[in-house]
């Protein structure tokens, strides 16, 4: 069946620039974790006015559009409904540009470039972009979602990293904003209405970030705690002690560890017996060894802390890869372990112990069969209480499980401990219910206004924020 918005997107990107086929889109309609569509086709243009041409038919055609950079995002913002009626917009082919600024200390980068291939053209410069996340995402998505990860304690999110960007509106306009300076305070930066956005504002296609000297040296160590209280007497000695060159505080409950060790053989164990909770840290810095010896600086703070806290506390110093790789092998593992809700909240630091607690309890209390694999980011307060359980064993539908749980533990992260339900995996079809429940009235009129101005035809994203 011939469809002319298709023809007309073929004309104007080329045969390479659209993709139709089952078989092609397959990869584009199916989300990491939620989300699952049909698109009507896949758009791949490869420059800035590609990415406006495409808009601009597909308002023309009245179609609507969802973004999608390398599609690892968590809350299916990044697939098309089921319609068929979708064109996926997707930023893959948009990724040549690279340019670094090595005395600015920034980059002038393509939204479709990887993380990875951003890494790797700025490491022979000695530097890194330090937003560092298990997956590999593009740079365009990551401002979209304004991702965390595993170092946000040290450099920030996204966006305490982004300096401009150039956006596509919903029409086809092109908003630059491609600032580079550090100190720029001339009115509104309107680059960030498109920060943690989820593309529904437009499609960012280039970005300037600021980049950051790569560590010379790295120095880690897992810490089994008995409870969250001693996970959290760790974190602030560590920083008060070791602040200026702590890098990552990640912790790992025993639960999400038994998972990777199930589904990842080859990774060694590093407890003889799993403790409740293992606090990976991580120091990092510019210094050479011979100024400053951080393996040895860690082992003796470890190792002071070690004789206060008695058995409450085991320390494993060792291969920094072989820990990260246990954290970074969490979320997958658990994917393969059954059925499984996902959470990415965030409460105030000092309140993790009890909201850990009080989750354990409802599910010791209610659903005895579900199991707590909680792990997370406790340095900024960020804690993914993933949930696991046996169907079959259950004997009850996943969507009810969910439906009973899923909000009970939204609220007691958001009303009772003052906490966010998507700390950093930003806003998409799997938390909309969230968002339109727990955002202030005010704030979704003044996104409906900005819809209308960015997106007047408000055919971009498959999230409403207004
Ligand atoms: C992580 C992802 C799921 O922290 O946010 O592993
Ligand atoms: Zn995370």
């Amino acid at each position: 069946m011939s469809d002319a918005l298709v023809d007309n997107l073929v004309r104007q990107l080329g045969p390479r620039g659209v993709l139709t086929g089952p078989e092609d889109r397959a990869r584009f309609e199916q989300g990491w974790r939620y989300g699952q569509g049909i698109a009507r086709c896949i758009a791949r243009p490869a420059s800035t006015a590609e990415v406006a041409a495409t808009l601009r038919l597909c308002a023309e055609h009245g179609a609507r559009v969802v973004p999608q950079g390398a599609n690892t995002g968590l809350v299916a913002a990044s697939t098309p409904d089921a319609s068929g009626q979708m064109v996926v917009l997707s930023l893959e082919r948009l990724n040549q540009t690279i340019e670094l600024d090595a005395a600015a200390r920034t980059v002038l980068v393509d939204g479709g470039v990887l993380l990875s291939q951003l890494n790797e053209a700025l490491r022979p410069h000695g530097f890194w972009f330090p937003v560092d996340l298990g997956a590999d995402p593009q740079i365009g998505g990551m401002v979209a979602t304004n991702t965390g990860g595993t170092r946000l304690l040290r450099y920030g999110d996204v966006r305490h990293n982004l300096l401009g960007i150039e956006v596509v509106l919903g029409d086809g306009r092109v908003l630059s904003l491609l600032n580079r300076l550090r100190k720029n305070n001339t009115g509104l930066d309107a680059k960030h209405l498109f920060v943690g956005t989820t593309g529904v504002f437009g499609v960012v296609t280039r970005a300037v970030l600021q980049v950051a000297p790569r560590p010379r040296q790295r120095a880690v160590a897992l810490v089994g705690c008995r409870d969250g209280e001693t996970v959290l007497q760790l974190l602030s000695t560590l920083e008060q002690d070791l602040g200026d060159v702590l890098s990552a505080f990640e912790v790992m409950s025993e639960n999400a560890m038994a998972a990777v060790f199930e589904h990842q053989p080859g990774l060694r164990r590093p407890f003889a017996s799993l403790p409740r909770f293992a606090a990976l840290v991580e120091l990092g810095t510019t210094l050479p060894a011979e100024s400053l010896d951080l393996g040895e600086l860690l082992a003796t703070r470890l190792g002071s802390f070690l004789d206060a806290a008695g058995d409450s506390i085991d320390v494993v110093m060792g291969n920094g890869d072989e820990f990260w790789q246990i954290r970074h092998h969490i979320s997958e593992s658990l994917q393969k372990s059954g059925k499984m809700l996902a959470f990415d909240v965030s409460v105030p630091r000092s309140r993790l112990p009890a909201f850990t607690r009080e989750v354990e309890a409802l599910l010791a209390r209610e659903w005895p069969q579900v199991r707590l694999c909680d792990y997370g980011h406790w340095g900024d307060g960020g804690t993914h209480l993933n949930l696991l359980w046996d169907e079959a064993a259950i004997g009850r539908p996943a969507a009810e499980v969910v439906a009973a749980l899923q909000p009970r533990i939204y609220e007691f992260a958001v009303q009772g401990h003052g906490g966010s339900y998507s700390a950093e995996h930003g806003i998409g079809p799997h938390n909309q219910r969230y968002y339109d429940l727990y955002t202030a009235p005010l704030v979704k009129q003044l996104a409906a206004l900005l819809g209308q101005f960015c997106d007047p035809g408000d055919r971009l994203g498959t999230v409403r924020l207004g």
